[in-house]
């Protein structure tokens, strides 16, 4: 990370007026597509000029992928508000812990967990690889909540300007997530802490991960076509076959949600992307072990892997 492709100094941040100059001067492009009439209608002093922030545009299929499942299967997911705090709760966290903090959702796809801790936090950084940022900008129009399209392995932010990190389902699905890792870590404060919420290693995720090599071959509608007549299928053999519906969740590694559409977002999402890693304690130990001033570390394995290091 050279300084030429860093937007901004956290620790000269104390007015977040300065902020847009801040990104203005730097190497990361600001799009204002997407402002204007939505936003117009909203509080202009506590609004972005810009609509989000963007160091690159990539376009293929794994991150093609993810911006579809964002944009059209998602619908059901959002609206159960109870899963997005259990995600805190699986931290060990409470949002409380944000309050006055600086912070980092590292992988925030449309911005569902950021936006629960924009009503604690100073300032929410959302960093997305996806166009899934667009989503995200356009819910949180406030200067608390910079959006940036940007790879978490490597993020137009300074060293140690971050007070607290947390990086939910994304680390797995990264291309290299032991850059991610030393990335996330190198943009952490003294003192401050990072969580980390991946795939736990079991049988069941493990098939997962060995079929989705196969249908992460397929383009994003192909995927949606296959995930929508499994799902057809699975629900009505449900009540048909049993038997036959238990098998077919078994060997696909998927089960069958409360709705048709979140058991096809979860099937699609489960076996589409490219990436796919089983990442363990062994991994995170090894991977940990090359950081520098780690303070300490937990790492609990069951029934879902989460991290906790924090920083000297
Ligand atoms: C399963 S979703 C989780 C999103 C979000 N953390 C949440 O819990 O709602 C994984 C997200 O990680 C993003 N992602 C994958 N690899 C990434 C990378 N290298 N940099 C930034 N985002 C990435 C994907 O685009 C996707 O939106």
């Amino acid at each position: 990370m050279t300084d030429n492709n860093t937007i901004m100094n956290f620790s000269d941040i104390v007015k977040l007026s300065e902020l847009e100059t801040i990104y203005f001067n730097s190497g990361c492009k600001p799009i204002e597509e997407d402002i204007g009439e939505k936003l117009s209608d909203r509080e202009p002093l506590n609004r972005r000029s810009f609509s989000y922030l963007r160091q690159l545009n990539m376009r293929d299929n794994y991150v093609d992928d993810f911006a579809f499942q964002w944009e059209h299967l998602t619908g059901a997911f959002r609206k159960y508000s109870g899963i997005h705090l259990e995600c805190f709760n699986r931290f060990g966290i409470s949002p409380d812990n944000m309050k006055g903090k600086i912070c980092l959702d590292a992988g925030s796809g449309e911005g569902r967990l950021a936006g629960i801790c924009l009503g604690q936090a100073d300032l929410v950084i959302g960093v997305e690889l996806s166009e899934a940022i667009v989503q995200a900008a356009n819910k949180f129009d406030t200067k608390k909540f910079i959006p940036i399209q940007a790879s978490i392995d490597s993020m137009p932010i300074h060293n140690e300007s971050v007070d607290f990190l947390f990086c939910w389902g994304v680390l797995h699905h990264s291309k290299y997530p032991h850059l991610s890792l030393k990335e996330m870590w190198r943009v952490l404060k003294p003192g401050g802490e990072l969580y980390i919420w991946v795939y736990a290693i079991t049988e069941f995720m493990l098939r997962r991960s060995l079929l989705s090599h196969h249908f992460s071959k397929f383009n994003v509608n192909e995927m949606y076509e296959i995930a929508d007549l499994l799902t057809d299928t699975a629900h009505l053999t449900k009540t048909t076959s049993l038997g036959f519906s238990n098998l077919l969740m078994d060997d696909l590694s998927f089960s069958i949600k409360t709705s048709k559409e979140f058991t096809r977002l979860l099937m699609f999402d489960g076996l589409g992307p490219d990436y796919h890693y089983l990442l363990g304690k062994n991994w995170f130990e090894h991977q940990i072990s090359k950081l520098s001033s780690v303070s300490s570390y937990d790492i609990q394995e069951v029934p879902w892997t989460v991290v906790r290091i924090t920083k000297t």
